[in-house]
């Protein structure tokens, strides 16, 4: 017999499926190889209201579950080859929010019982009494219902947890572009008032990023790195105009004064959460590797290494830009000074890593342009 769809005409039961079609009568696909106990159930589906198709085998069934979906699917467990479970399973893989009751005429408890594992919703024995399957119908209905509003429920919960996500990282990289346009303001004046030019902090993040990469430094470790090269001589803001913008030499009580500036930028910067690690690479900025730097003559790896790196890209900038009483000078005098103050003034492993640094890379980090080649060079 060719798989068959039956509904009484009139008034057919509707059962309100959550989003479903409102209105949308329910249907029910039966699946028996007994044609006569099958038809028995179909019939008295359709007198109860409910749309009805019947299939005798298992490859009906699904062909008939794939064409249309059913909410609802009443299924003989007594054949062969177990192809009763094995359409439960394929029903619970391909049409997941289709119920299933299955049928029993001879009592296999251990098919039942392994049907019931597998996801049924429940078993009647055959022939069933009109009670039992309207019931069994209406509880697995009512099942099905509640596992289609929890599913719709988490999926908008998650849809809803990956738009507020979004939204917290869009906001999140827009404050991060904040933090980095307003840092670089502040150095921009700085850089005005001593130097006469606001590019010299921002080459001098370049240089130390390519340096902390050619050393093979974590990516995450490089923003903080970034931003304490940026802010090194922050603390200048307190020193006064006539000692940071005196044109001749420096006196002793002079110079005391100027040495203050790491600590005056540390102190600044530290109690700023996002700026506590560079505010550290700030306060050892002058240091050097043999211990003979200010403003605590720390040395070696004592150093933060950031400041180590910097202390190397800070002297690649002064020996390389112009001053406004001489020219810069060559990258390879630049390359001099580290390779011979290697060990003394700089760390060793960073003033290697910078001499194996490609002079034309160097070039063009000098250009102000470069800023947005320097990885993480938006500090
Ligand atoms: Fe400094
Ligand atoms: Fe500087």
């Amino acid at each position: 017999m060719s798989p068959s769809i039956a509904q009484r005409p009139g008034s057919p039961r509707e059962v309100l499926a959550g989003s479903d079609a409102p209105a949308a009568p329910t249907r029910i696909l039966l699946v028996d190889e007994d044609a006569a106990a099958r038809d028995a159930v179909a019939a008295v589906l359709v007198q109860e209201g409910y749309v009805c198709a019947c299939a005798r085998t298992s490859e009906q069934a699904l062909a008939l579950a794939q064409a249309g979906e059913f909410h609802l699917v009443l299924c003989d467990v007594d054949t062969p080859r177990q192809e009763g479970l094995q359409l439960l399973d394929r029903l619970r893989a391909d049409q997941p929010s289709t119920a299933v009751i299955l049928l029993t005429g001879r009592g296999d408890t251990e098919a039942v019982v392994e049907g019931l594992r597998r996801g049924a919703s429940d078993c009647l024995a055959k022939p069933p009494q009109l009670l039992d399957l309207v019931r069994a119908i209406e509880r697995a209905l009512a099942k099905r219902r509640l596992e289609l509003a929890r599913h719709r429920y988490r999926t908008s919960l998650e849809r809803r947890v990956r738009e507020k996500t979004a939204e917290l990282s869009k906001a999140l990289r827009e404050i991060e572009s904040a933090y980095a346009s307003t840092l670089y303001a502040l150095v921009a004046a700085l850089d005005a008032r001593e130097h006469e030019t606001s590019d010299h902090s921002q080459r001098v993040v370049r240089y130390t990023l390519a340096i902390a990469e050619r050393m093979g430094l974590p990516a995450a470790d490089l923003p903080d790195i970034a931003r304490g090269a940026l802010l090194h001589d922050i603390g200048k803001i307190g020193v006064p105009d006539a000692i940071l913008l005196k044109p001749g030499k420096l006196l002793p009580q002079e110079w005391e004064e100027m040495r203050r500036h790491p600590e005056i930028g540390h102190t600044i910067l530290r109690s700023i959460p996002f700026l506590e690690v560079p505010s550290r690479i700030v306060l050892a900025h002058q240091e050097r590797w043999d211990g003979r730097g200010y403003p605590h003559g720390l040395a070696g790896e004592a150093i933060p290494l950031g400041a180590r790196i910097f202390a190397i890209a800070d002297t690649l900038d002064a020996i390389t830009s112009d001053r406004p009483y001489r020219r810069g000078g060559p990258l390879e005098k630049a390359r001099e000074e580290v390779r011979r103050y290697a060990g003394t003034q700089f760390d060793p492993r960073c003033a290697e890593a910078f001499l194996s640094l490609d002079g034309g890379v160097l070039e063009a980090l000098r250009r102000p342009d470069a800023l947005a080649a320097a990885a993480g060079g938006s500090p």
